[in-house]
């Protein structure tokens, strides 16, 4: 029994130092392979996965090598090149292993001169997947092999799902397809929904699915990032301007095609596989499965009445404390100017130097470029509306700040109208640059919590903003709180279905600084504290909040929670699958970067 003698041998506390590393290495089935350990797969047999997937196994270097001397990539022109394109999203997305927030490969690699590089924080190898067979091929391997399995897409995930080191990664982003329907009957099913609807791949991006539905006049429930995919997003929840209209992007789904951790490829509808549909729509990315295509409904594409509105302070003669008394009130309104038909972004920030370069205000150009500005400003639409309905709706909130802070404020609203929903979306796509170091926070607000109590709301949102912006997304709103997803319900959070705003934020981190670090991680939970005492039975947007909250199962899923453990625990009983914070991660955790059960 040498496996026995191992264990006995490893457990003596005094044992002498004779015995090898490998004598002592942990059990098999404790942790997860890691290179150059036994355990981990030979190159033979990752030879053999490359052969079952048609030579579509890559092993890359950090996209950072090019620029550290030494590395067998090093190339200067080749470097430059990275180091521009760093802060756009599509050099993250269309990379193999990079993600878009640095923290997410543990800085093993940055593009930048002085820095370490290796490619410890990143996947060893990754499946170029273009069909459901190669996601198959991935999966059984790791599952049979014990390696620990990633699945990527864009790497847009602010919670750093979409990567870890020693693992294979299966890269969804080439899983393109995409079919229109005039109605959907599921399989298997009797019924046929009478609803448009289009069928994608996993890896389809949102400004890709936007142009090619605009063709025929349609569009979808989606985001406000032009290259988030539907994979991250869609089994996350997915807000965006015609959420308030519609429902959530989970709503909206009729089917999925899954790879399920056991390696069976599966649709999954209101008619079979009810409980997978379930927890796919809500439950989180990488979880229950892969996706690797989703059909959801479609809507005719509205105009859009887009404003610029804001109300700004500048100089020294306003207080911090009234720019937020008012931003406590113009926020307490979002929720009836969304039952009007608004939807949009609304920031908020103190006296800041620099802001409006942020804001494309029209007519807007600071006089003196340091001037300190503050305020709320909100980029926002009517669908199908004139700029009279927008002016209308608006009315009574410039009448009460100009009556309640005489001359304090500058308004400004400032329409313009758009014949397509794509076409509003090419001037006002998300465009804060990617490369960066830092977490989102947030929290889901309903209308009670925004008008009961104007100055707790404008202490909280002044410590929400840290000194900075701070959002209230007005991306909720009726249609989420009477929506019908099919098979009588999701796993979205339920929290979403009284919710109104979805505040954000955003805390910035320094690389390689240990105090950086942990004062984020202060502000971050103090930032959610400050909004979740407005509303505490509330909750946070899993995609993008904190992934260091201490009761992240309550605040991302609610009572969903115990379900969705369910549905783990029998879909993936061995965690093939496996990221934190995600369903059923509570068993295994991280030392240093190796994946082990918890004792
Ligand atoms: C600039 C920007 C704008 C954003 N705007 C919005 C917005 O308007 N509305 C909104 O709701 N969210 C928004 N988000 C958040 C976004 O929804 C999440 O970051 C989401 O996780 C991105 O999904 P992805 O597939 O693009 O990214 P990835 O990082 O590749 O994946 C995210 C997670 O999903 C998993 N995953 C990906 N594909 C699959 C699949 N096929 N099957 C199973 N799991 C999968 C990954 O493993 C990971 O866990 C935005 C994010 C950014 C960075
Ligand atoms: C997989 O096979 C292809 C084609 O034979 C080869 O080009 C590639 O280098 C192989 N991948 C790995 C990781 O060895
Ligand atoms: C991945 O596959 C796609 C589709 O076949 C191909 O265009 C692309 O070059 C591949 N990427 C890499 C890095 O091999
Ligand atoms: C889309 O709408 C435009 C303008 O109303 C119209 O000219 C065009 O024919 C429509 N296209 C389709 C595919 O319906
Ligand atoms: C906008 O108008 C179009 C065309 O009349 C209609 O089909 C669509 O449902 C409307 N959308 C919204 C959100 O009102
Ligand atoms: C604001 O006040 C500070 C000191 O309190 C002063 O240095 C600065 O010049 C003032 N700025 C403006 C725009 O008045
Ligand atoms: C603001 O209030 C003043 C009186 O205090 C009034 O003269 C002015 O017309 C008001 N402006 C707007 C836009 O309501
Ligand atoms: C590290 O972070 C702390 C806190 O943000 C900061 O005060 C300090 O200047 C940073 N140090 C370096 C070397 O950047
Ligand atoms: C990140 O890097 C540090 C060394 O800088 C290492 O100790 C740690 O284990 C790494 N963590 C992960 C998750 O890879």
């Amino acid at each position: 029994m040498p496996l026995l003698r191992n264990v006995l041998l490893c457990l003596l506390p005094l044992v002498p130092s004779v015995l090898s590393d490998s004598q002592c290495k942990p059990q098999p089935d404790r942790c997860k392979a890691v290179p150059g350990t036994p355990g981990w797969p030979s190159p033979q047999t990752w030879a053999r996965l490359n052969e079952s997937v048609s030579g579509r196994l890559l092993q890359p270097p950090p996209p950072g090598a090019v620029c550290h001397a030494g590395q067998p990539t090093y190339n200067e022109a080749a470097c430059a090149a990275v180091r521009t394109a760093w802060t756009s999203y599509e050099f993250h997305t269309d990379h193999p292993i990079s993600t878009v927030w640095n923290q997410w490969n543990n800085h093993t690699c940055l593009p930048w001169d002085g820095n370490p590089c290796s490619s410890q924080g990143y996947p060893v190898f990754v499946i170029n997947a273009t069909t459901v067979d190669h996601v198959k091929k991935g999966v059984d391997f790791a599952r049979k092999h014990n390696v620990r399995l990633v699945i990527k897409s864009t790497g847009h995930d602010y919670v750093g799902r979409s990567n870890a080191p020693n693992s294979l990664s299966i890269w969804t982003h080439n899983i393109k397809g995409f079919e229109t329907h005039a109605s959907f009957k599921p399989k298997r099913c009797s019924v046929t929904i009478d609803s448009t609807a289009v069928t994608v791949g996993a890896g389809m991006q949102m400004n890709d699915l936007y142009g090619k539905l605009d063709a025929i006049n349609q569009t979808i429930v989606g985001g406000g990032g032009r290259s988030v995919s539907v994979g991250g997003y869609v089994t996350g929840a997915g807000h965006g301007m015609l959420a308030p209209h519609y429902g959530l992007a989970a709503d909206q789904v009729l089917e999925m095609e899954i790879v399920t951790p056991k390696g069976d490829i599966v649709t999954a509808n209101e008619c079979q596989n009810a409980d997978l549909f379930w927890a796919m729509r809500g439950g989180g990315g990488s979880t229950f499965g892969v996706m690797t295509s989703v059909t959801m409904k479609t809507f005719p594409a509205p105009q859009m009445m887009h404003v610029d509105f804001a109300l700004l302070a500048s100089g020294n003669n306003t207080a911090t404390r009234t720019i937020f008394d008012m931003v406590a009130y113009v926020v307490s309104q979002l929720p009836s100017l969304g039952d009007q038909g608004l939807s949009g972004y609304s920031f908020f920030f103190p006296l800041l130097k620099g802001i409006l370069s942020l804001f494309p205000l029209p007519g807007v150009t600071p006089d003196d470029p340091a001037a300190e500005v503050g305020g709320f400003f909100m980029s926002a639409a009517l669908m199908n509306a004139t700029a009279g309905d927008m002016r209308r709706i608006w009315a009574p909130v410039l009448a009460h700040v100009n009556a309640t802070w005489p001359n304090q404020f500058v308004p400004i609203l400032e329409t313009k109208s758009y014949p397509s929903f794509y076409a509003w979306f090419q001037e006002h796509y998300d465009t804060t640059p990617a490369g960066q170091d830092g977490y989102a926070v947030s929290w889901l607000l309903d209308a009670e919590s925004l008008t009961r109590d104007l100055n707790k709301n404008s202490q909280a949102f002044e410590r929400f903003a840290g000194g900075d912006l701070g959002t209230a997304f007005l991306v909720s709103g009726k249609g989420v709180h009477n929506a019908q997803p099919r098979g009588g319900g999701n796993a979205v959070l339920p929290a979403w279905r009284k919710a109104y705003i979805h505040a954000t934020g955003g805390v910035r981190t320094i690389p390689f600084n240990a105090t950086s670090a942990a004062e984020a991680r202060r502000e971050l939970a103090a930032r959610t504290e400050a909004l979740r005492q407005l509303d505490p039975d509330s909750g946070a947007y899993m995609n993008e909040a904190s992934p260091f909250l201490d009761d992240w199962q309550r605040a991302f899923w609610g009572d969903n929670y115990d379900r969705l453990l369910r549905i783990k625990r029998t879909v993936d009983p061995n965690d093939v699958l496996w990221c934190t914070p995600c369903v059923g991660s509570e068993r295994w955790e991280q030392v240093g970067d190796r994946l082990c059960r918890v004792k």
